[in-house]
C-alpha cells in the first residue's frame, strides 16, 4: 500500500511532511510527487493544493485528504475522480493555533490596542474608556470544529459569544446560535467583533458583501481566518473608508499571495499576516492524518457540490 504526498505550494519541506507520515504509517510507502512508482499501488492522496488533475492517475485511490482544514484547493481541480471520501484535516494543534490567533487579534481590538499605536505615533496620552469583556459581542461565521473551540475559549475570557451557520444544531450552551440566511442580518447586527472561520464553498463565495456588512453595528471589526472569498473585498475597503468598519485582521485574501498593488497592503486600518493562523504542524498532523487512515471509516456530511465530502467519524464526535 502506498499513499502519495502532492503539493504546489507548501510552507514546510515535503521531506519534512514525508518523514512524518512515513514514521506515523511505517507499513505504508510514501512517495512524493512525481515520484509516485507504480501508480496501480497509491491508495490514498495527501495533498495541499496539488497539481490539477494529477489524481485521475491512481485507479486504486480510496481517499483525498487535505493537509489543512480547508478542502476547497482539493474541489477545485476540475479533473478531481468521482466519489471519493474527500477528508479535511481536524487536528488539535491547528485547531489550537486558529483559537490563539483569534484571541491575539479580539484583544487587540477590543482592549484598544490598535488606536493606542495611533496615539503613540502622535504623542498622544488619552485613556480610552473600556469596554467590559460581557459587553462585547464576539460573532462566529462557521461553528464547526475550529468556530467552536474559539468560541469556548473566548466564552472563559467572558466575552459574550454568538455563532452562525448554514444549518440548524442542536443547541450549544454558552454559545447563541443564528442559522440560515434568514438570520444572518440578525446575528451581524449584535456582532461587535466578527470571526470569520467558514469554508469556501459555492454557498459561502462572496456571502458578505456591503449589505451584510451594513448590518454590523458602526465601528466593529473582524477578523477572517477562515477564507478571503468569502468576503466582498472591494466592499469591505470601501466601509473602512466609510469608517462602518473600524479595523481588520485579514489572514485570507481572494488572491494569495496578495499582490503588491492591493490596497490592503498601505491601508490603516487593516493588519495583514500571510496565511498562517492555523498552520498544519507535521508531526501532529501525520499523527491524525495516520489515525485516519488507519481508522479508515468514513461519515458523510452533507456539502452542496457535485463531489461528496467525507468526514471521518471522530471529527463527528468531536462536533457533537
Ligand atoms: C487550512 C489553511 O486549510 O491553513 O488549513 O488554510
Amino acid at each position: 500500500m502506498s499513499i502519495l504526498l502532492a503539493s504546489t505550494d507548501f510552507w514546510e519541506d515535503m521531506e519534512v511532511w514525508s518523514k512524518g507520515l512515513q514514521l506515523a504509517m511505517p507499513d505504508m510507502d510514501v512517495r512524493v510527487y512525481p515520484d509516485d512508482g507504480d501508480v496501480n499501488e497509491v491508495e490514498f492522496a495527501v495533498v495541499w493544493k496539488h497539481q490539477r488533475g494529477i489524481l485521475i492517475r491512481y485507479p486504486n485511490l480510496k481517499a483525498i485528504l487535505s493537509l489543512g482544514a480547508g478542502v476547497d484547493h482539493i474541489m477545485s481541480d476540475p479533473d478531481l475522480p468521482k466519489g471519493l471520501p474527500i477528508v479535511r484535516l481536524v487536528d488539535k494543534k491547528l485547531t489550537h493555533e486558529m483559537c490563539l490567533h483569534s484571541l491575539h487579534w479580539v484583544l487587540h481590538f477590543h482592549s484598544d490596542q490598535y488606536l493606542y499605536r495611533i496615539q503613540q505615533s502622535n504623542r498622544q496620552w488619552i485613556q480610552q474608556s473600556s469596554i467590559q469583556t460581557e459587553d462585547r459581542t464576539i460573532g462566529i461565521m462557521g461553528l464547526g470544529n475550529i468556530g467552536r473551540s474559539i468560541g469556548e475559549l473566548l466564552v472563559t475570557q467572558c466575552f459574550n459569544v454568538i455563532g452562525w451557520g448554514a444549518n440548524k444544531k442542536a443547541p450549544l450552551e454558552d454559545i447563541k446560535y443564528y442559522y440560515g440566511k434568514e438570520q444572518l442580518g440578525d446575528f451581524l447586527s449584535k456582532t461587535d467583533i466578527l470571526i470569520n472561520v467558514l469554508p469556501l464553498t459555492e454557498n459561502t463565495t462572496n456571502i458578505l458583501t456591503q449589505k451584510e456588512l451594513e448590518f454590523l453595528p458602526k465601528g466593529s471589526f473582524i477578523i477572517n481566518i477562515g477564507r478571503g472569498g468569502i468576503i466582498n473585498e472591494q466592499d469591505l475597503l470601501f466601509l473602512l473608508d466609510s469608517g462602518h468598519i473600524a479595523a481588520v485582521a485579514l489572514d485570507v485574501f481572494a488572491e494569495e499571495p496578495l499582490p503588491e498593488n492591493n490596497s490592503f497592503w498601505s491601508h490603516p486600518s487593516v493588519y495583514i499576516t500571510p496565511h498562517i493562523a492555523g498552520q498544519s504542524n507535521p508531526n501532529s498532523a501525520s499523527k491524525t492524518i495516520a489515525e485516519n487512515i488507519q481508522q479508515d471509516q468514513w461519515l458523510l456530511i452533507s456539502f452542496p457540490c457535485d463531489f461528496l465530502l467525507w468526514s471521518f467519524i471522530n471529527e463527528r464526535h468531536q462536533k457533537l
